[in-house]
């Protein structure tokens, strides 16, 4: 028998519903939410706004794009955390009432392990690149960097995490500092590219094991930029390419050392990123590069599953599913909660 399991997401500033039949992908619609940009950041109560009037036409375009009707679903699977708490509230809300009126279980999801199992999405029935366990995945988004070691689709373990801020934070942070627009690590990403990645040197953390930390990094940044712009006002727009080659090498020279270790000593060959900064051309390339050179077989997720998406969700859904694991409706967000 079919499973068709439709996926809500809303988490952050993106509203999300996708559709998946036995893990193949159906749809998945993502609204962003323009109405932070002008703030330099998520405004999280304007988030749950958005969500509020985003969430029903996602829904809807997503069963129409998957050509499924409701009375076929067999379940929905909602993001319970983490995230920002009143935008979690709105995909909760709207999951119970839904479930229930449609009289079909609900199925709570980690925003995280979803982000992991984004990998095991398959695209056409063709599709077979899903990683093997055990593997290790490269979490980076805007609140999260982590290494985890991913022994089966629910058993993860954190092996190393940031102790500050999150490598897509680095990015926006920096941006903002050099007067880009928000979400700074696409524009960075796109300046990078013309810049030279020696042109300046900026700190790198000295912390034990996989940990990672990205706040000294940002404030040598912040210094470099001080003091030049005493000698230069025109610093900054002169030197912007390279200034965004060098915070983004850096940023991937931080991740992908530690990523490199856990690999080593754990002994394992199959490597994963996943999350929004795994969107990032450097990033990508570096890891294809690590591939190459300590033969690793290497899973980088389509652009459309880095960033915040409800496939990832609903492909959640599908594993818990077969495992009967469903929740009470009673069931409540949660803004934090480990993986
Ligand atoms: O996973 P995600 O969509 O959501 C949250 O964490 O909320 O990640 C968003 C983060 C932002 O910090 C954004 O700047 C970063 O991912 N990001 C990138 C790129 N695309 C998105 N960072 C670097 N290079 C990119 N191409």
């Amino acid at each position: 028998m079919d499973v068709t399991i439709i996926g809500i997401e809303s988490s952050c500033d993106d509203t999300s519903a996708a559709v998946i039949r036995n893990g193949l992908i159906l749809s998945n619609i993502i609204a962003g939410q323009k109405v932070h940009e002008a703030y330099g950041g998520v405004v999280p109560e304007l988030a749950s706004r958005a969500h509020q009037q985003n969430i029903i036409p996602v829904v809807d375009r997503a069963l129409q794009q998957a050509g499924v009707k409701k009375s076929e679903l067999s379940a929905l699977a909602f993001t319970r955390g983490p995230g920002l708490l009143g935008s979690l509230l709105v995909g909760t809300s709207f999951a119970k009432g839904f479930a229930l009126a449609l009289g079909i279980p609900m199925i709570e999801v980690n925003h995280l392990q979803a982000h992991v199992l984004a990998h095991f999405i398959r695209q056409s029935e063709a599709d077979d690149r899903q990683p093997g366990f055990p593997f290790l995945c490269l979490l980076v988004s805007g609140g999260n960097s982590q290494i985890i070691l991913v022994r089966s689709w629910k058993d993860m373990e954190i092996v190393g995490q940031t102790i500050d801020d999150a490598a897509g934070e680095a990015f926006d942070k920096c941006a903002k500092v050099m007067g880009l627009p928000y979400p700074g690590g696409p524009v960075v990403d796109r300046l990078a590219q013309s810049g030279n990645p020696q042109a300046f040197r900026l700190s790198k953390p000295q912390i034990q094991g996989y940990d990672y930390s990205f706040s000294g990094l940002k404030t040598s940044f912040l210094y470099l930029l001080r003091d030049e712009l005493k000698v230069n006002p025109r610093f900054v727009e002169e030197r912007r390419a390279d200034l965004c080659a060098c915070l983004q090498a850096t940023i991937i020279e931080i991740l992908m050392d530690k990523l490199r270790r856990a690999a080593n000593d754990l002994k394992i060959r199959e490597v994963a990123i996943a999350g929004g900064v795994s969107a990032n051309s450097g990033l990508r390339k570096a890891l294809e590069e690590q591939a190459a050179k300590y033969r690793w077989k290497i899973h980088i997720p389509p652009l459309a599953f880095t960033t915040d998406n409800a496939a990832m969700v609903a492909m959640s859904g599908y594993f818990k599913y077969l495992d009967n694991d469903f929740c009470p409706v009673d069931a409540v967000p949660f803004s934090r909660v480990e993986i």
